[in-house]
Order: structure tokens, then C-alpha cells, then sequence
């Protein structure tokens, strides 16, 4: 039996991927690289700077450590431009209610998100007391595909990883919860999410008891 679940954030309860996409978007077309949505679906779930290391692998040019902090700064800058506005209703179908059968069925509740603007986040959306334990993200070594943040998720939770499952979005973030020893509850496209043990196309179709016994 299942005693923890560790959620993703962006894309899973929330729609920021798609401010990612634009700020990602904004930053590459202005370094004269070209970016689209499947290139997008490789950056999900990757933290800032591989992120940014990833876009412009495909510039011309090279770029000192400073001009990509500069780089990654401005994408930020944009970034928490486009979450000033989001409120609760900027929630995902069937989030809230997700997060409330597994908190009536007794679960530990934790958030794994490689983002360092995950807190402000989850403050917009007024869900931060909903979560037992928030990885921050700036505490994490090695972000997704490793399984580092899904395993200290477990850890601060105190439950084995083979007690816990895990809910993503991406394809590195799915890679993360098998590596860390997790049942993944992929969210969104089979075909793109072929390591999940399931998948469902969105909290809408969270179906808790059929994760619990997996
Ligand atoms: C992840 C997103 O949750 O956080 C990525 O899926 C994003 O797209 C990453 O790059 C880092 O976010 P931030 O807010 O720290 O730049
Ligand atoms: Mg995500
Ligand atoms: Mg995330």
C-alpha cells in the first residue's frame, strides 16, 4: 500500500509549462534560436540553467558564464511577470480535489518541482498548506531526470520510496520517480510519457485507489 504521493507542479497542477514555453520562447528567438513546442517537451521538468545550456547548444555562439546568468536572469524576469497575475483559478481540473482524497485517505503529501519559483507558485494558487513537505529547489544537486528530488521529497516525508508514487508531467520528470524507485502517474500523452506506469490526461481523471494498491 501507498503512504506518500509526491506531486509535480508546473503542468501537473497548474498550467505554467506554458509561461515557461513563452518565456523560453522570448529568450531563444532573441538569441536567434529557433523554438517550438517539441523542442519545448524536452525542457520540461529541467531546472533553469540546463535549461538554458539546452537552447543555446544550438546557437552560433558561445557565451561566457555571465551572459548566460544574464540570459537566464531575463527569462526569469518574464517568467514571474506572467505568474503575478495567476490565482486559485488558475488551478488544473480535478487538482484540488486530487489533493483531497489523498489527504482524506491519510497520505503524506509532497511537492517535488526543480523550480525556484515553486513557494510563490503554490502561494498564488493558495495551496502551500495542502503539502506536508516542498523540496526547495535550491537545496537539490542534481535536478530531473535524477532521482535526487523525488528521493529527498521521501526522506523529509518518512516513507519508503516504494511506499510513495509520484505525479508528472514530463518526460524527465517520470524518469526522476522510476529512478527514485516510484510508481509514476504520468499526466498528458502516452506516446510522449512511455516510462509511467499509467497515464491519465489530467487530474480530472485521478483515480487515487488505483494507485495506492499498484
Ligand atoms: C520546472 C519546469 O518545474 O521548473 C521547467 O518544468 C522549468 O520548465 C524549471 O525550467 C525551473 O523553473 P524556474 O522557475 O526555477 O526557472
Ligand atoms: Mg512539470
Ligand atoms: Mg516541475
Amino acid at each position: 500500500m501507498k503512504r506518500a504521493v509526491i506531486f509535480d507542479l508546473d503542468g501537473v497542477i497548474t498550467d505554467t509549462a506554458r509561461y515557461h514555453y513563452l518565456a523560453w520562447k522570448r529568450l531563444a528567438e532573441s538569441q536567434g534560436v529557433h523554438f517550438d513546442e517539441a523542442f519545448n517537451e524536452h525542457l520540461k521538468g529541467i531546472d533553469r540553467m540546463g535549461s538554458l545550456d539546452m537552447i543555446l547548444a544550438s546557437s552560433a555562439r558561445t557565451y561566457t558564464p555571465e551572459e548566460k546568468l544574464a540570459l537566464a536572469t531575463a527569462k526569469n524576469e518574464h517568467y514571474k511577470e506572467l505568474i503575478a497575475t495567476m490565482t486559485p483559478a488558475d488551478l488544473l481540473p480535478g487538482a484540488v480535489q486530487a489533493l483531497d482524497d489523498c489527504r482524506a485517505a491519510g497520505l503524506k503529501i509532497g511537492l517535488a518541482s526543480v523550480s525556484r519559483n515553486a513557494f510563490t507558485v503554490l502561494d498564488r494558487l493558495g495551496i502551500t498548506g495542502k503539502f506536508d513537505y516542498v523540496v526547495d529547489a535550491g537545496t537539490i544537486a542534481k535536478g530531473k531526470p535524477d532521482p535526487e528530488i523525488f528521493l529527498a521529497a521521501a526522506q523529509a516525508l518518512g516513507v519508503p520510496p516504494a511506499a510513495c508514487f509520484g505525479v508528472e508531467d514530463a518526460v524527465a520528470g517520470v524518469a526522476s520517480i522510476k529512478g527514485a524507485g516510484m510508481y509514476a502517474v504520468g499526466v498528458g500523452d502516452p506516446d510522449t510519457l512511455r516510462q509511467a506506469d499509467v497515464v491519465i490526461p489530467s487530474l480530472a481523471q485521478f483515480r487515487l485507489s488505483d494507485y495506492v494498491a499498484a
